[in-house]
């Protein structure tokens, strides 16, 4: 298997073969992820939440984003790795965009980033195409906006937002982006959307005419249970696993049963003898 590239993005919607994204915050899962196939794996800023236990995703750092993306990296042999740019990292100038977006790639090792936003943040991503940095646009419910619009609501359900969702897909395109998530939107949006650029729409929450689909890990391996979107389908209860292994693990060494003789390792007498 080669690595999947922003190539493959582009031949993938040509030939109407799905893309599969996942997020992952960490080198075993990854590794999991990209031995199974996984197209790409997002380094998404949901581990605020998920990993780290915050609220929302705004109190993530770049620093944050780095930790976490070169452990990713360590374990996605084939699986293409993109960065999510946290809150206020590209929103106060070009220059320390630019940095930002060059330290995910330079220190975290991440192949591309993903920016929140339309219009407002065209630019940006215009700039880091031409500093050779792949994108991926977010629209629809782009989580760091959580303030503005009120909570964690569907998008793009009114004719105004509806149109500047579809415009901001069309503008991003032509800035640069080379995939956009389209996140809790209409599914029959979301499918105008997809036809009316060329580039690979990848959806969560916007119904199954995106080019792809993406998941939070945890979400769809029942691992969190702070809250659960309505898009999200539980493919394994691993959390249910976990409880169920670690209250074993308790019991059994609180019963003496665990460690074996297996799990032990011997000393010969005569070396033992000289202890005493
Ligand atoms: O942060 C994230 O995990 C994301 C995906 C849910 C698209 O942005």
């Amino acid at each position: 298997m080669s690595k999947f590239t922003t190539t493959a993005f582009y031949k993938s919607k040509k030939e109407g073969r799905k893309i599969s994204v996942l997020t992952a915050y960490d080198y075993s899962m990854a590794k999991l992820l990209d031995e199974a196939g996984v197209d790409c794996i997002l380094v998404g800023d949901s581990l605020g939440m998920v990993m780290l236990g915050y609220e929302n995703t705004l109190k993530v750092t770049v620093d944050d984003m780095i930790h976490h993306t070169r452990a990713v990296a360590r374990g996605a042999e084939n699986s293409f790795v993109i960065a999510d740019m946290p809150f206020l990292s590209y929103h106060i100038s070009l220059e320390e965009t630019l940095r930002n977006a060059g330290r995910l790639i330079q220190e975290g090792n991440a192949q591309g980033v993903k920016l929140e936003g339309g219009r407002e943040i065209a630019d940006r991503v215009a700039a880091l195409v031409k500093a050779q940095i792949p994108v991926m646009g977010h629209l629809g419910l782009t989580p760091q906006s959580v303030n503005i619009f009120g909570g964690f609501k569907v998008q793009g359900k009114d004719v105004d937002q509806a149109k500047k969702i579809l415009e901001d897909a069309k503008l991003l395109q032509e800035a640069g982006a080379f995939a956009l998530v389209l996140e809790c939107i209409p599914e029959k949006l979301a499918r105008l959307i997809t036809e009316s650029i060329d580039i690979p729409t990848i959806g969560i929450g916007a119904g199954k005419h995106c080019d792809g689909q993406v998941l939070v890990i945890q979400d769809m391996l029942g691992m969190f249970s702070d809250f659960t979107p309505k898009f999200v389908k539980t493919y394994a209860d691993v959390g249910s696993q976990i409880r169920a292994a670690v209250k074993e693990y308790c019991q059994e060494l609180r019963d003496g049963n665990f460690p074996g003789p297996q799990h032990s390792f011997s000393i010969k007498e005569s070396v033992l003898e000289k202890l005493y």
